[in-house]
């Protein structure tokens, strides 16, 4: 089954709940929020109290919530948001440094727990037993930061090695692809092993009654 993770950074922000209640009906949607700290990446965006409200909106809906954190000290966010309803915790490889206790320390509180690559960082740094240990990793296929920006074509072959990896291993991880993803370079990153795929403008451009059909448009 193909995940669709609308990113939220995209959205109609005077009209959230809106833009939210579009996916009513859908099938195998997380919403994905994409917190930037303006340290780790030149953008700021979302914090506490605009993820709470959308946490409480999704305990009432069948979507799950996938936070991305683009921030210079994860460990500082893993307790703070940890009641907000997120199911998916995801923080960039390059942002810690005890890989093994940051996984097991976001284990007590989120039921899934991701690991991001930027796109120059490579799928060989993960050892073997990390990779047995996570939940998703996601590979970044624009430089983190913006919604709207070109997909680096280079994402297939990486996408290629990590999947042969997971295959060797057996391992269980979803592998997400985030940035520019659209209609036209999905089909490949689905015959190379990627579930889970983060849209923003691809979906948020078009006009909400348009939502359900592009969201289909990704996994055909
Ligand atoms: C980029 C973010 C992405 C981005 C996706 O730093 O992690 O989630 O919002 O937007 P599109 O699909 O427009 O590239
Ligand atoms: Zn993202």
């Amino acid at each position: 089954m193909i995940t669709i993770a609308p990113s939220l950074l995209s959205a109609d922000w005077m009209n959230l709940k809106q833009d939210l209640d579009a996916f009513d009906g859908i099938q195998d949607i997380w919403f994905h929020l994409d917190i930037m700290d303006s340290h780790f990446v030149p953008n700021l965006t979302f914090g506490h109290a605009l993820v709470e409200q959308i946490g409480k909106y999704s305990k009432n809906s069948p979507h799950k919530l996938d936070a991305h954190f683009m921030v210079t000290n994860p460990d500082f966010y893993l307790e703070t948001f940890k009641n907000y309803n997120i199911h998916n915790f995801t923080f960039h490889w390059e942002t810690v440094i005890h890989h093994d206790r940051f996984i097991n320390y976001a284990k007590q509180f989120y039921p899934s727990v991701g690991i991001s690559l930027n796109p120059s960082t490579s799928v060989d740094l993960i050892p073997d037993y990390l990779l047995k240990e996570v939940d998703l990793v996601l590979l970044m296929s624009v430089n983190p930061g913006f919604s709207g920006q070109k997909y680096i074509a280079s994402t297939l072959e990486k996408l290629e090695h990590l999947n042969n990896r997971k295959k060797k291993l057996n391992a269980k991880f979803t592998i997400q692809v985030d940035g520019g993803v659209n209609d036209k370079n999905v089909k490949d990153l689905i015959n190379k092993g990627a579930t889970n795929f983060v849209a923003g403008n691809y979906i948020f451009s078009k006009a909400r009654n348009e939502f359900k059909q592009l969201v289909e448009s990704l996994r055909s």
